[in-house]
């Protein structure tokens, strides 16, 4: 189509895109350009007469055919060969047509990252899906994933916990690393409430802070013991979740506790480091408060405590040079986004992040409750993951009762609902509404493979082969299929997961048409045949679009 644009009007226009877009309506073909009325205004030429020019000068065979439409629109229509050709080389295809990249990068996806001793929460649940999701399709699409859970297991409410643990007479690391997670909060919540009225009690967490840092065992053995019985909680969240995260994924903030002393040696080495009503801080260039003053990064406290940002600070060194990759992306709450530009900005100025190495925040919105407020239970708490899971667990009975696939059923509406959003979108989290088994939903996806894999089953040992696609159904679900391997890339490239649940909601939709129009089973000889062959291609993509959303896809339903 380009060159035809400059053989019609010179060289001008070389390189234009044609944009083709899927077309809104069968009847439109199967792709559509607007092309004619965007040269309409720079050459002075009605649009239709542009189109019509256009489609003589373009030569593609057999290929497609090109119908001028409407007020100057081409519509593409690809031919049934070509279609056929293209799920026939699906079927053979292993990766489905998935281009490996030329040069794959080393990509560290920072994803869950929950807190010691305290339940993982919504946020977490979404960090956990998107990131998850992230790192099976940046995988699939070639690229060496490091998945990083950089859990938050340090700072100064450790000596608070520790000295409660210890008040209380429970001081055998043992005992303290069987806690489950309802245990485990209480404790934090008792330790909290004595730290904010006893002045005493808030004086020897501070101490035990110190003990803390500077190993003494005692303090250290009941510290491992918190975080082991925290870590034991979120593996057996994970698995519950089927997601890819391990113990071997954890990599929490305390491994960098040894870092930090040099994260500051090293900027006031460079002379980034301002001192700030006893703080160390830095003021990256161009982050400015409110008030226009420019906006600190505290590196160190006034105390003398290390944060966050030094910890992230002293973990993007560790990542670049230590597991040498060259793209990091954060999975965190929008609400970080201004801390990651800052650690990002001071990073970079101290030439601890060369520009070769690409970091990105992928921040994501809120979960909301049905009355589009930030979700909390009814007495105003933040609601635990499992809770969360459990609900969604009793919704999927109500389709499935007893049936083995109860749980694989509400992580696919639990997971589906969070990532067919835009990202940056609050959603309201709405179980009748995410576990129906119709509608834009993963259980409904789930439901489409479950039918497709009954029907393959029901004609086992076939060769499957494309012959001619004669209906417009077939096309139709053949011009879907040929979608996967472009949506996939656009993933990888853009992180955005929502383009594949779209897209394989897409493809569902195509399915049930052909099934209305198209009996497979019933249907003889070559035409059998394709069919069958359009449904194992669908069955592949389906479960390998749906297990790149980290969502299981059962065969019987
Ligand atoms: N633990 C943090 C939280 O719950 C998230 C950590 C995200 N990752 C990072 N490198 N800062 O908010």
């Amino acid at each position: 189509m380009q060159s035809a644009v400059v053989t019609c009007f010179g060289d001008t226009f070389a390189g234009i895109d044609p944009e083709l877009r899927p077309a809104t309506r069968p009847e439109f073909g199967h792709l559509q350009s607007n092309l004619p009325l965007r040269l309409a205004g720079p050459l002075g030429l009605p649009p239709r007469e542009i189109g019509a020019r256009l489609i003589d000068a373009v030569d593609l065979g057999d290929l497609v055919s090109l119908e001028l439409a409407g007020a100057g629109f081409l519509n593409l229509t690809w031919s049934p060969d070509v279609l056929g050709a293209v799920v026939s080389d699906l079927l053979t295809d292993p990766h489905l047509g998935v281009p490996v990249p030329a040069s794959p990068r080393r990509v560290v996806v920072d994803y869950s990252s929950p807190n010691v001793a305290k339940p993982m929460h919504v946020g977490h649940l979404r960090s956990t899906v998107i990131g998850d999701s992230l790192a099976r399709v940046l995988a699939y699409t070639g690229h060496d994933v490091v998945r990083q859970n950089h859990l938050g297991d340090w700072g100064t409410q450790f000596g608070m916990l520790v000295e409660e643990l210890l008040g209380e007479g429970l001081s055998d690391p043992a005992t303290v690393a069987d806690l489950d997670m309802a245990e485990l909060l209480a404790l934090y919540q008792r330790a909290k409430a004595r730290f904010d009225d006893d002045p005493g009690f808030a004086d020897s967490a501070r101490r035990r802070v110190v003990a803390l840092q500077s190993g003494e065992p005692t303090t250290l053995a009941l510290w491992q013991a918190l975080v082991d019985a925290s870590m034991a909680e979120f593996e057996a969240t994970y698995g519950r979740l089927g997601v890819l995260l391990t113990d071997d994924d954890f990599d929490g903030e305390s491994r960098y506790n040894p870092q930090l002393p040099g994260v500051v040696d090293d900027l006031r080495a460079s002379g980034l480091l301002t001192e700030s009503a006893g703080a160390q801080v830095v003021y990256p260039d161009g982050f400015t408060g409110r008030d226009g003053a420019p906006l600190p990064l505290i590196v160190r406290k006034a105390d003398g405590g290390f944060g966050y940002a030094a910890t992230d600070l002293a973990t993007i060194r560790h990542r670049v040079d230590d597991l040498a990759v060259n793209r990091v992306v954060y999975i965190v709450d929008h609400r970080q986004s201004q801390h990651f530009e800052m650690v990002f900005a001071v990073a970079r100025a101290a030439g601890w992040l060369p520009d070769s190495v690409e970091v990105q925040h992928i921040g994501f919105g809120t979960v909301l409750g049905p009355d589009g407020r930030p979700f909390k239970t009814r007495s105003g708490e933040t609601v635990s993951l499992t809770a969360l899971l459990d609900a969604a667990e009793e919704a999927a009975a109500a389709s499935y009762a007893g049936h083995e696939v109860v749980r694989a059923v509400a992580n696919a509406a639990v997971k589906y609902a969070d990532l067919s959003n835009n990202l940056a979108r609050d959603y309201v989290f709405d179980l009748t509404r995410m576990s129906a088994t119709t509608g834009e939903t993963g259980p409904y996806l789930q439901y489409a493979h479950a039918r497709v894999c009954s029907i393959l089953a029901q004609a086992p040992q076939q060769a499957h082969g494309i012959n001619t696609l004669s209906h417009p159904a077939e096309q139709r679900l053949a011009l879907e299929l040929t979608g996967f391997a472009s949506v996939v890339a656009k993933v990888a490239d853009t992180l955005e997961p929502h383009h594949l649940t779209a897209y394989l909601y897409g493809l569902a939709t195509a399915l049930t048409g052909f099934y209305e129009n198209c009996p497979v089973l019933k249907a003889e000889g070559e035409v059998r045949q394709t069919r069958l062959a359009l449904c194992e291609a669908t069955r592949r993509v389906l479960s390998e679009g749906l297990g790149l959303l980290g969502i299981e896809a059962p065969q019987r339903m």
